[in-house]
């Protein structure tokens, strides 16, 4: 049997420039190797999947695995597989550079609404030099849920620039002097009904599926500003609609939706006060996180526990 390394690659896109990109950016990383499609039968060798939302029941027939890295942060698009294979690990991407970006997107969604950029913009197409007086945003409280390695860089940033944050985890955790830590249910409800800015960051699981709900927004104070940059199943969409067409959200940023692509015919596209963006706060960058897939992967093949990994049992 040869002992060739074959990593079976899938992005969901029927464009294979990443691919080309990875095989690039991995070779001088780990010598040579064989990448491969996920669906050719050549990937019923494989050690390694690098994979993003592959399609369900695949990963299963891949009898050879060792390791399953998610192309993204988020593993939710594992986590449908029924049968994923019991002898592979799974590890996710943890790079600096995506949380520096989506702590990019947090800050400029809070700034633009704060600052009442719609607003001058239409101003500004009619050549109205129009003042507004100044919302004070010193001190305002910004409710950050999920504070995973993301969440963390977000939060330091907004509080970097005077805001007054509180960072929401699932169990008791500390983050310093700068940032009040909440956690559990009851800190979950404490901040609803204190925080004026809310962004979430969680990753999707059975207890964060539905979990913005009605009941969630109506705890808000009224005019509250809500943020999504974990996943579009997090929010009860209709719920977030009447909240908004209601005014007892002030505003949404939104990156993430429960179906994606947007369709057409979503009411959100209908609102001006919900901002869209079509999933690209955090891209993954092949070229700042090849080395840590190219060092999960020597850790595997070594027989060590890579980094990074995920729990099943906890979803992420
Ligand atoms: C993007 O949403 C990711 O999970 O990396």
């Amino acid at each position: 049997m040869s002992s060739e390394l074959v990593i079976a690659y899938y992005d969901a896109s029927p464009d294979t420039t990443r691919q080309e990109r990875w095989q690039a950016l991995l070779t001088p990383l780990l010598g040579t190797f064989r990448m491969v499609g996920l669906l050719d039968a050549a990937a019923e060798q494989a050690q390694i999947a690098l994979v993003w939302s592959p399609p369900t029941g695949r990963l299963a027939q891949l009898s050879a695995l060792k390791l399953i890295i998610s192309l993204g942060q988020g593993v939710d698009h594992l986590m449908r597989e029924p049968d994923l294979p019991k002898s592979a690990h799974i590890v996710r991407l943890v790079d600096p550079n995506m949380s520096h970006a989506l702590s990019q997107w947090v800050i400029l969604n809070i700034l633009d609404h704060y600052r009442e950029g719609r607003l001058y913009r239409a101003y500004r197409a009619e050549k109205a030099f129009i003042q507004r007086p100044q919302i004070e945003t010193a001190d305002l409280p910004v409710a950050v849920y999920g504070m995973g390695a993301i969440g963390q860089v977000i939060a330091s940033q907004l509080a970097g620039l005077g805001f007054d944050v509180h960072g929401w985890s699932r169990t008791k955790r500390d983050f310093g002097s700068q940032i009040t830590a909440y956690h559990g249910s009851d800190g979950f409800r404490q901040l609803t009904q204190t925080c004026r800015c809310h962004v979430c960051i969680l990753p999707l699981t059975p207890e964060t599926e539905g979990l913005f709900s009605a009941e969630i927004f109506n705890s808000m104070p009224t005019g509250a500003l809500f943020i999504n940059g974990g996943r579009g199943k997090q929010v009860v969409e209709a719920d977030l609609l009447a909240a908004i067409r209601s005014g007892q959200l002030g505003g949404a940023a939104l990156d993430v939706f429960a179906v994606e692509p947007l369709p057409d015919s979503h009411p959100f596209w209908d609102e001006p006060n919900i901002t869209i963006w079509p999933h690209v706060a955090a891209q993954t960058n092949p070229e700042t996180a090849a080395r840590q897939v190219a060092s999960a992967i020597t850790s595997v093949l070594a027989g060590k526990t890579p980094d990074n990994l995920v729990d099943l049992a906890r979803g992420y």
